[in-house]
């Protein structure tokens, strides 16, 4: 590794980052009463564990009262955090990795509703859209104790040995006093950019006299809001300048963006289908003008890209935040050359959408990821080899192969069709969904790699799989669309998956029903209306495609609202009938007593699937289990050891769409934790 560019340690004032490699700030949302307790700490362990030179903990940990934890940030004003991020600095630097903390106060990026009912507060009453809370306006007192707070916080982080900290300024408190755009104050904090930057140099004063000039202090901030009226590449240049003369701060970690709309922020963050590493020179030119240590991430997903960050000289530390949650390991397998090992990250961003809307950040493509403590990242291997079949090469079944291999047990796969994937390979025709492949790809050839027998083209029947002899059946079959939900005219509509696998042509007038809220609907929508279609988009839902969440939505709004695809929300498809060449939608609401009709000439319909079982319930009889599942056991992370038929010859299981129509790291997660014990 000794040429490798990402392998040259780095020299940040005192402290020597081991490589090039970092983990920029993220909230996971896996606090505990606000603290990084035992999950949180295992989280960071197992990659400073497996060798990234720093990790910059937190995302935005709340620095007061006043800024509460919209998505279970760490509570930084209190000061039982010492106790526990002394815990896991102290973990971490036993594997050489160094620990820092993003601090921040929120501002108006957060609600009034959270926490203590406090009123946000900002240099402005505007509000922000993404959180919709109208903020009260500082007043000198809010100013003088919230500087306060951030050299407490400080305070608190060199108490626990944290080797740096570092002051968000990217759409919270610190730069809605920068951007003219949030800033509604007169002087002293309000007007020029000295004014508009005096909260800042305030905070970094306060910090400094606090903690003295070792302790390593770095702002990570937005350098081009991008957006009219904001702050613009130039005044970022200036602010990029005044922070480096300050001589206050070590180091600038730089964003590209504003992050107050769902889409601002999928600029910032960019998610799959979007171009990669696309604000690297930006961050670049910053380095080149100011000459200060630069820190960047935003979509840097493979170890190439990061080596040119490097090798080039746009950054001193490369970021690859979500990669490692996709692969907490990526260090290690680049120092076992193991490179094209790497669990790629595949941009599907359900962990950043998550937050919000599920409560914590889950990997699409890593179930291990945040579950440390109860998932292994690398599978032990069993004391008995077995003979596991799986049916299906989906994810769900290329998740329970690898594992199964993993154990060291002998894996046969049956897949009904030419190549492994399942809906994976369907739903990654969408070219904006291409990097979805990769779930399927990585699986594979880890298995391949294992020695797993593939049978393609096999439609396994009983016969099939008990002709194996095996000792465990994983049934992972998938599921089928489900469309019959109408209560007249279930014949004439098609589904989303028949437009997106070509079974069906798109019509020139099509409304699309979309029960099930996810990624299909939207597929089919711009598939169809690439064609030059009309194209409604409706369901009884108040909101449009939940399971795709907010930031994943915002590629295709784009490509769907650069067409005029219409969304229609609060209103359901009742019934369909023909009328000549035309179709007639009956159009009802849950609310009810009204309905409408719509000429249409297609109509699909999504809602989600059904399970494609009839293979399970032909092999239950054989088995031991008949099927069961010991809930108890399995979510315990115990073998499997229900017998409900001694006669039985092997052990039954059944995953993914196969049990019911879920999504994809429900599938995979479904087949870690089961396998995992086989
Ligand atoms: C779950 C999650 C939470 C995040 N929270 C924060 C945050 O609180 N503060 C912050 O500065 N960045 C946050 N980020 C952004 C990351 O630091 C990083 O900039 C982003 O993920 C882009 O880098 P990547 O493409 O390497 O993942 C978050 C990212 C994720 C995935
Ligand atoms: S959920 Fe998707 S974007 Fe997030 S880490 Fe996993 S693969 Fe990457």
């Amino acid at each position: 590794m000794s040429n490798d560019p990402l392998f040259q340690p780095y020299q940040l004032k005192h402290l020597t980052l081991k490589n090039r490699l970092m983990i920029t700030s993220h909230e996971p949302a896996y606090p505990e009463d606000g603290m990084p307790k035992d999950r949180y700490r295992a989280y960071h362990v197992e990659r400073a564990r497996a060798g990234v030179a720093l990790t910059m903990t937190a995302g935005s940990a709340s620095v007061a009262r006043d800024s509460p934890p919209v998505f279970n940030n760490i509570l930084a004003w209190k000061d039982e955090v010492v106790g526990w991020m002394k815990k896991l600095t102290d973990e971490c630097h036993d594997h050489g990795c160094a620990v820092m903390i993003q601090l921040t106060h929120l501002g108006r990026r957060t609600r009034w509703d959270k926490a203590d009912w406090l009123p946000v507060v900002s240099p402005g009453h505007e509000r922000e859209p993404s959180h919709k809370a109208f903020p009260k306006k500082t007043e000198d007192w809010d100013i003088a104790r919230i500087v306060r707070d951030y050299a407490d916080a400080a305070e608190r982080m060199q108490a626990a040995g944290l080797d740096g900290i570092e002051l968000q300024a990217y759409g919270h408190l610190m730069d809605q006093f920068w951007s003219p755009l949030t800033n509604d104050l007169d002087g002293p904090y309000g007007g020029s950019l000295d004014n508009r930057l005096r909260f800042t140099f305030d905070i970094l004063s306060e910090i400094r006299k606090r903690c003295g000039p070792d302790f390593i202090v770095g702002v990570r901030y937005t350098g081009d809001e991008d957006l009219p009226g904001g702050l613009t590449k130039e005044d970022g240049l200036e602010i990029s300048r005044r922070l480096k003369d300050c001589g206050m701060v070590d180091f600038l970690n730089v964003i590209k963006g504003h992050i107050d709309t769902d889409a601002g922020l999928t600029d910032v963050i960019p998610v799959q289908g979007m171009r990669s590493a696309p604000h690297l020179d930006f961050a670049g030119e910053v380095r080149r003008e100011t000459g200060v240590p630069v820190f960047h991430a935003a979509k840097i997903q493979d170890v190439a890209t990061a080596r040119h960050a490097i090798a080039s000289g746009k950054l001193d530390m490369v970021g690859m935040t979500r990669a490692h949650m996709a692969d907490p390991h990526i260090v290690a397998k680049i120092l076992r050359g193991e490179e094209d090992r790497i669990r790629p990250c595949v941009g599907a961003n359900y962990c950043l959408d998550r937050i919000y809307q599920g409560g914590m950040a889950l990997c699409l493509h890593n179930p291990a990821t945040g579950r440390e403590l109860e998932q292994p990242q690398e599978v032990p291997q069993a004391d008995t080899r077995r003979r596991v079949v799986v049916i299906g090469a989906g994810p769900a079944g290329l998740e329970a192969a690898r594992v199964a291999a993993a154990r060291g047990h002998e894996v046969i796969v049956h897949e009904a069709a030419n190549d492994p994937g399942g809906q994976v390979r369907l739903t990654a025709q969408t070219p904006r969904r291409a990097e979805m492949i990769q779930l399927i790809q990585w699986r594979f050839s880890e298995c391949e790699r294992m020695g797993v027998t593939f049978r393609f083209n096999s439609f396994a029947d009983a016969e099939t799989v008990q002709a194996d002899r095996p000792d465990v059946v994983i049934v992972a079959t998938g599921g089928l669309p489900h469309t019959e939900v109408l209560a007249e005219g279930n014949a004439l509509a098609v589904s989303a998956w028949d437009i997106l696998s070509g079974d069906a042509t798109p019509g020139e007038n099509v409304l699309i029903y979309d029960d099930a809220g996810d990624y299909a609907a939207l597929q089919a929508a711009e598939k169809i209306a690439a064609t030059g279609a009309r194209v409604e988009i409706m369901t009884r839902d108040r909101n449009i495609s939940p399971e795709v969440m907010a930031m994943s939505l915002t590629p295709s709004l784009r490509e769907l609202q650069k067409r005029d695809v219409t969304f229609t929300v609060t209103w359901k498809l009742d019934a369909v009938r023909r009328d000549g060449n035309r179709l007639i939608a009956q159009i009802g609401s849950d609310y009810g007593g009204v309905t409408r009709e719509r000429q249409v000439d297609q109509v699909v319909v999504n809602h989600g699937t059904r399970p494609l079982d009839d293979l399970y319930f032909d092999l239950r009889d054989g088995s031991s289990n008949l099927g069961e599942v010991d809930y108890e056991a399995l979510v315990a992370g115990d073998p499997q050891t229900v017998v409900r038929n001694p006669e039985g010859t092997y052990q039954l299981f059944r995953i993914g769409d196969a049990v019911a129509s879920r999504n994809t790291h429900a599938a995979i997660y479904d087949a870690l934790r089961l396998v995992k014990v086989v």
